[in-house]
């Protein structure tokens, strides 16, 4: 045992890690959205070649990649010290306008800092000062990002007039309510992937220090925990480029994308677990991208169901890297 910890401990540690994926998700969801608003809020946004939209899409992007970090390292130290980390994100909410990006970016990192200053006491009394120096690195991080939403609070945008219906177009018809419910049920599938992979690449960092018994293992200093782990890492990159994709097609239709973590990730106890349950979660996957792209066919979508088949080959050498390592 590294050090004494409570039931208490993990569940303030497990808020920050709920913490960490709501702003992940948020952040780069809301970034997903600047191509659409920058063409739709200010009409002369056309004539820039950069523009407050395209800056603040990048730092929203750029503060999204620090919160995985984050999230990586929390999730690590959890599963170091004994416990479990949560798959389960606190509320994720997206806005409509630059401002309200701004304003919700300065709220959570105001509740950020706010519970890592308890996380930060409670590490202290019980002695564990790696988790309050990690916590001390986040909490300088977050204080930048709270600066840098404040700097762009008073930002002005003009919000799209609700009332104004979109101008009639024939072809926009095919845009159902049950069709984009598809969509965002591909992207919850996404988080829901990303949450997953990312949840077992840190706990394989226990089993690495653990769990070495034959002697290859020892003479290679890896083992399968560690392998699969390693070849989690780039199948989340990718599956943070088709959240991205699907959301900005969602965006680009003129709709909204919905925050949701589905189907609930699981995680498993070690890596014999893993290969099952994310071969499941590409399977299931496969099967709900393949009725897209039935669905984008019949209404004549190319575009989505160009970027669904492109994606679809990925799911299924995903797939494929998990079957392989199935007995
Ligand atoms: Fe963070
Ligand atoms: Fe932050
Ligand atoms: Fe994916
Ligand atoms: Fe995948």
């Amino acid at each position: 045992m590294i050090v004494k910890t409570t039931p208490e401990y993990f569940e303030l540690l497990n808020k920050a890690v709920a913490r960490e994926i709501q702003v992940a998700a948020q952040y780069i969801l809301q970034h997903s959205a600047m191509e659409k608003l920058k063409r739709k809020v200010i009409k002369e946004n056309y004539l820039l070649d950069t523009t407050v939209y395209d800056e603040l899409g990048e730092l929203l992007e750029k503060m999204a990649i620090e919160e995985m970090k984050h999230l990586g390292h929390i999730m690590e130290r959890i599963y170091l010290l004994g416990g479990e980390a949560t798959t389960k994100p606190s509320k994720i909410t997206i806005g409509k306008s630059l401002k309200d990006f701004m304003k919700l970016g300065e709220k959570a990192e105001e509740e950020a800092l706010e519970l890592y200053r308890d996380v930060l006491k409670m590490a202290r009394s019980l002695g564990d000062d790696a988790t309050f120096k990690l916590f001390r690195e986040i909490y300088k991080d977050e204080e930048e990002h709270l600066l840098k939403f404040q700097e762009y609070l008073d930002i002005e945008d003009e919000v799209p007039e609700i009332e104004n219906d979109p101008p009639e177009s024939s072809w926009r018809k095919i845009f159902t309510p049950e069709y984009i419910k598809m969509l965002n049920k591909a992207l919850a599938a996404e988080i829901s992937a990303i949450v997953q992979y990312t949840n077992q690449h840190e706990k394989a960092s226990k089993e690495l220090h653990r769990k070495k018994k034959a002697p290859l293992e020892i003479l290679k200093g890896t083992n399968k925990a560690a392998v699969i782990s390693d070849m989690l890492k780039p199948i989340f990159m990718e599956e943070m480029q088709h959240m991205e994709d699907i959301a900005e097609r969602i965006y680009e239709i003129d709709f909204e994308a919905v925050a949701d973590v589905d189907p609930k990730p699981e995680i498993g106890e070690g890596p014999q677990d893993w290969v099952v349950l994310d071969r499941d979660a590409e399977d299931y996957a496969i099967v709900l991208y393949r009725s897209i792209i039935k669905k984008a066919t019949e209404l004549g979508d190319i575009k989505t169901k160009r970027m669904f088949e492109k994606i679809l080959e990925e799911e299924e050498a995903h797939y494929w890297q998990f079957d392989d390592f199935m007995l």
